[in-house]
Order: C-alpha cells, then sequence, then structure tokens
C-alpha cells in the first residue's frame, strides 16, 4: 500500500485533514482503530469556531450543520445569580457561536470522504509509525480481517487523539511536556427536552459551575462541574436535575424544562502540551499534541487548526517543493495553541469552584467576572478568543 500522506485516526483532525488534502489534490489513507459507528456514536464537544464553520462551507460539507446546527449570536455568563449576555455577533463584527455536536461533524466528514472514493480503515489494531527519521516513513498496522499491512507514504499525520501511539514515537529527549490536572471533571448529560434558553450559559456558582447547552429543538446538552473521581452511580437523575436548578437559578423567574436524560458521561479536566509536535517526517495534530478543559469550548476547534496549518504546509511542500512551512509547523502551532490554551485555562478558572482555593480566590473569581461584563475591553478579549484567534 502507497501514499503521500498517511493519516492516524479518524477525529475530526485526521477526517478534515483528509478533505483538506483531497482539495489541494494530495492523496491519503486513514487508518482508526474503532469502527464507524463507535467514532459517529461519541458524544464531545459541540461549538464551531466561526473560521471552522467557514472551511466546512468551502469544502462543500456544510449542509447538514446549516440546516441542523445552531447559530447563537452570543453566550450568557451568570454568576451570582444574575445573567449577563456577551453579544459575541457585535464584539467580533458578526461572528456567530456554532453549536453543533462533534459526533454530527464526524458523520459528514466521514460519508462526504467515503463518496469521494477516499480510504478510511476501521477497526484496525497493532498501528506502528516507523522509519519517521527518514525520508520513506511508513505505518505498520494489521486490518479488521487480521491482515498485516504496511501503508508506505511521504509524511504522517499523528491525529490518533491523546492515548495514541504517535507523541511516543517521538524520541523523549527532544519532547517537553507540560501539563495541569484539575481537581474537578465534568457530568455531561443529554436530555430529551425543548431548549431553556435561547444560547449558553456558562454560571458560576458556590456549589459548582455548569453549563447549558443545546442539540436540537428536543435534545439539550447540560454539564455540571463534579469531582474527577466520581462514578456514573453516584449521579442519579434526580441528583442532576437538582443540581442544575440550583446552579442554574436565577433571582429573576425561569426555568430549566427538564426531560429524560438518555446519556451521561463523566469527563476529568487537563491542560497538556507538548512540544515539540513534529519530528523527522511525523506531525502531530489535535489531543495528540494538546488538551485543553473544555471550559472555552476550544479542543475540537484546536484540532482542526493544527491541520489546516499542516495541509497549506504540505501543499506548499508538493506544488512548490518547498519544505519551510513544514519545517515551522510546531512553531506556527504552538503561538496560536498557548493562546488557546490561556484562555481554556482562565475560563475554566474563573468559572469552576476550585475546592484547593481560598475564599480569598474564589472572591477574586467573582470580581473577575463580575469586570468582564461591564468592560467592553474585557468583553471584547473572551468574545475574539470564544470565536477563534487568527490562523
Ligand atoms: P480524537 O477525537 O481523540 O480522535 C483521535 C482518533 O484516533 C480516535 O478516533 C481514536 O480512536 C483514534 N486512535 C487512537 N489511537 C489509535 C491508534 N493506535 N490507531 C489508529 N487510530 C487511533 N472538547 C470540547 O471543546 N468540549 C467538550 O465538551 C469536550 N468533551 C470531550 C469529551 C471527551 C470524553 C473527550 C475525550 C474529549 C472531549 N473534548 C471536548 C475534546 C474534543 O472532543 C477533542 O479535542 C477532539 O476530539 C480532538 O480531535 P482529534 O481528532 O485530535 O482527536
Ligand atoms: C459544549 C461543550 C463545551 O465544552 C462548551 O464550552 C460549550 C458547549 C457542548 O457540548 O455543547
Amino acid at each position: 500500500m502507497r501514499t503521500q500522506v498517511g493519516i492516524i485516526g479518524a477525529g475530526p483532525a485526521g477526517l478534515l485533514l483528509s478533505h483538506l488534502l483531497r482539495r489541494s489534490g494530495i492523496d491519503s489513507v486513514i487508518v482508526e482503530s474503532r469502527s464507524r459507528a463507535d467514532i459517529e456514536g461519541t458524544i464531545r464537544a459541540g461549538v464551531l469556531e466561526q473560521w471552522l464553520v467557514d472551511v466546512i462551507d468551502e469544502l462543500g460539507l456544510g449542509a447538514r450543520m446549516h440546516a441542523e446546527g445552531h447559530f447563537h449570536t452570543g453566550i450568557t455568563l451568570q454568576f451570582s445569580g444574575e445573567r449577563h449576555h456577551l453579544d459575541i455577533e457585535e464584539l467580533t463584527g458578526g461572528k456567530k457561536v456554532t453549536v453543533y455536536a462533534q459526533h454530527e461533524v464526524i458523520k459528514d466528514l466521514v460519508t462526504a470522504r467515503l463518496a469521494q472514493g477516499g480510504a478510511i480503515h476501521f477497526e484496525v489494531t497493532d498501528v506502528a509509525p516507523q522509519g519517521i527519521d527518514s525520508a520513506r516513513p511508513s505505518i505498520r498496522f494489521r486490518t479488521k480481517e487480521g491482515v498485516l499491512e504496511t501503508l508506505d507514504c511521504d509524511f504522517i499525520a499523528g491525529c490518533d487523539g491523546f492515548h495514541g501511539p504517535c507523541r511516543q514515537a517521538i524520541p523523549a529527549a527532544i519532547r517537553t511536556e507540560y501539563q495541569k490536572i484539575y481537581p474537578f471533571g465534568w457530568l455531561g448529560v443529554l436530555v430529551e427536552a425543548p431548549p431553556s434558553w435561547h444560547e449558553l450559559i456558562y454560571a458560576n456558582h458556590d456549589k459548582g459551575f455548569s453549563l447549558l447547552s443545546t442539540r436540537s429543538e428536543t435534545v439539550q446538552r447540560l454539564y455540571v462541574q463534579c469531582p474527577p473521581q466520581d462514578d456514573l452511580a453516584d449521579w442519579s437523575d434526580d441528583r442532576v436535575w437538582s443540581e442544575l436548578h440550583e446552579r442554574l437559578a436565577t433571582k429573576t423567574p425561569w426555568t430549566l424544562t427538564e426531560g429524560k436524560i438518555f446519556q451521561k458521561n463523566i469527563v476529568g479536566l487537563r491542560s497538556f502540551v507538548c512540544e515539540t509536535m513534529q519530528h523527522g517526517r511525523l506531525f502531530l495534530a489535535g489531543d495528540s499534541a494538546h488538551i485543553v478543559p473544555p471550559t472555552g469550548a476550544k479542543g475540537l476547534n484546536l484540532a482542526a487548526a493544527d491541520v489546516l496549518i499542516l495541509s497549506r504546509a504540505l501543499d506548499a511542500f508538493y506544488k512548490s517543493d518547498t519544505s519551510d512551512l513544514l519545517n515551522s509547523y510546531s512553531q506556527t502551532c504552538l503561538k496560536r495553541i498557548w493562546k488557546a490554551e490561556r484562555f481554556s485555562w482562565y475560563m475554566t478558572t474563573m468559572l469552576h469552584k476550585n475546592p484547593d482555593e481560598s475564599s480569598f480566590e474564589q472572591r477574586i473569581h467573582l470580581a473577575d467576572l463580575d469586570y468582564v461584563v461591564h468592560s467592553h475591553a474585557a468583553c471584547l478579549a473572551i468574545a475574539e478568543n470564544y470565536v477563534g484567534l487568527p490562523l
């Protein structure tokens, strides 16, 4: 087997990369360890930055996103029982908040790639990037049928998420990892109910953070801060509703519409960056190189930004025979990644109740929120980060 770019992982990074490369006339093959049904059914992120919506449109893949996604003009910050609208559209000169679930993006990208005749090998095992120091790297893997294959390629894109093998393939001596683990997690639920509010609510509360998001006219996505070691068994539906009602309560009357909870999951929160993101002919993209806590809605968007930068560099390599952009890939990505790390850390710190912090620090977060909602400059800073910094 041979291709120009071998892609490990069919998450948002790997799939979007295959589409961007196709637009440049560059051939790619994806190997993915999970099944198609599994990647299309895993519930994760929900918010797309404006430039990503535009890229999806440019690729001709935006029809369902426009029909089924939700386009909001802003977000609501809640604290001390009061809500404050941040008019993202006005603050950013017309950019919107797009709520369209990650697994729906995955479905659109997989369907289109397969319809184009693109190669995605699902349910592969024993995946190993090889020869990344050489001009002839390859990916060894075992197919679903058990056949051992070698995919020869010019470059390998490591889009294999946080637990994949690619990051470890970069020698430890040239890799520096930066990490912060937060002492809290998020319990996420999907609920059969109509929207309770016209936009996302990010709520600071003495009992902990909560987030109200949406999926459709009949399904809502809600999150509550919980201890990271909590088990789903600790969270009966009654307890979820009681915490949500308390944390989202306002001084003025408002109703949180309940409904049947049909999905629950708990994730721990961490910040992580791996420097460098490249070695020889291997390029890391997305969660394989960095993780953000979800409060800034950046994880999926950062993964997409990496592969846009990588696709431009590969385009320059194949069309103009120049490796400059490839050589500076990691540096280019990391400049923007660290700003998204900062924003995600800032939103997380300001909005959560950290059990390790003093009452002084908790009051500082309230002062920060009060400053944000009363300062045009501070609102603008949140808005321009939320919609995504320039690429
Ligand atoms: P992934 O989506 O992780 O894709 C990597 C792919 O590589 C996977 O399909 C995996 O199966 C595959 N793979 C792994 N190992 C191998 C191997 N050895 N061989 C072949 N394939 C392999 N972000 C938010 O902004 N908001 C959220 O609410 C949110 N919730 C999240 C919940 C969970 C449980 C997780 C894990 C992440 C969440 N994120 C969230 C983050 C966001 O979903 C990720 O940042 C995004 O998925 C990154 O895309 P990616 O393509 O880099 O990696
Ligand atoms: C969603 C997830 C986020 O992390 C976020 O900041 C906003 C919305 C969501 O799943 O809808």
